[in-house]
């Protein structure tokens, strides 16, 4: 039987020093604020910002929503990112993904200053500096650290090389002392090198992808994937019943990553405010 570490738990207390930190913030005249820009009519896109607005004013976060129609062009977007790259009353700017094909995300992450970049999209992991952080990697290493585990010396293997999660996750993992592997579409005999990971993190984009050959007994098992199934249930990257009992510990989905995301959003929003303002 695995341990389960379940995100809600590690979110909560990630939720809790954020607010502390509002709080700080604002006994001290600083309204930490996250600017969220819209582009079109994706459904699953505005479910995420209503959630993000939400959780900022759980926290005391002042929010704004710009919302673009799904015909706005790359000048309008970036003339927006502009004007709130040079507002000082907004300390976050985040451009939900994906946006319309016309348009170009490198460019439009990019423009975002890397001060008020709370997605992290911008950041330079590979050269240790003080950068905001991608909110899901970053909320896995929280995951970690909360159930007593540590990549040092660790051989470590992340299924997956997107930007916004495999491949800083991967340098996550490294600058925390691992041994790091990153497996994709083009690795050959796959489940021979997941087999060799201490830690293992899949971050496919498909439901069960992970089965219970591909991994060694005692391996801990995060699960990054958020897939829907057919009756739209939520399916992670991991086939869940099967692994369960050859990890050590394993993530569940729903309850597992999931929560992190916006939790560490929150965390980079009162980090970056905190920075702006130098209090
Ligand atoms: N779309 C899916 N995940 C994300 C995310 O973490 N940030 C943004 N901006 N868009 C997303």
């Amino acid at each position: 039987m695995a341990t389960l570490i379940r995100g809600k738990e590690v979110a909560a207390e990630v939720l809790k020093a954020a607010k502390n930190d509002v709080d700080a913030l604002l006994a001290q005249g600083v309204m930490p604020c996250l600017a969220v820009i819209l582009v079109g009519d994706d459904p699953a896109s505005r479910v995420y910002v209503n959630k993000k607005k939400e959780k900022c004013e759980e926290l005391g976060i002042r929010s704004l929503e710009y919302k673009l129609p799904a015909e706005a062009t790359q000048e309008e977007l970036l003339r927006l990112i502009g004007e709130l790259n040079g507002d000082k009353s907004v300390h976050g700017i985040l451009c939900q993904l994906p946006l319309p094909k016309h348009l170009d995300e490198q460019l439009t992450v990019r423009a975002v200053a890397r001060e008020k970049d709370v997605d992290g999209f911008t950041c330079l992991i590979s050269s240790g500096g003080e950068d905001l952080m991608p909110c899901t990697p970053a909320g896995v290493m929280e995951m970690l650290k909360f159930a007593g585990i540590s990549p040092r010396g660790k051989k470590c293997c992340v299924i997956g090389r997107s930007n916004i999660v495999g491949k800083p996750m991967a340098m996550l993992l490294l600058g925390a002392d691992g041994t790091v592997t990153v497996c994709h579409s083009k690795t050959e005999n796959l489940p021979a090198v997941t087999r060799e990971a201490d830690i293992l993190i899949a971050a496919v984009g498909k439901p069960r992808f992970v089965t219970a050959d591909m991994v060694k007994d005692g391996a801990v098992v995060i699960d990054v994937g958020v897939n829907r199934g057919a009756d739209g249930k939520l399916l992670g990257d991991v086939d869940f019943d099967a692994v369960e009992p050859k990890a050590s510990y394993i993530t569940p989905v729903p309850g597992g990553v999931g929560p992190m995301t916006i939790a560490m959003l929150m965390k980079n929003t009162v980090r970056a405010a905190k920075a702006q303002s130098r209090v």
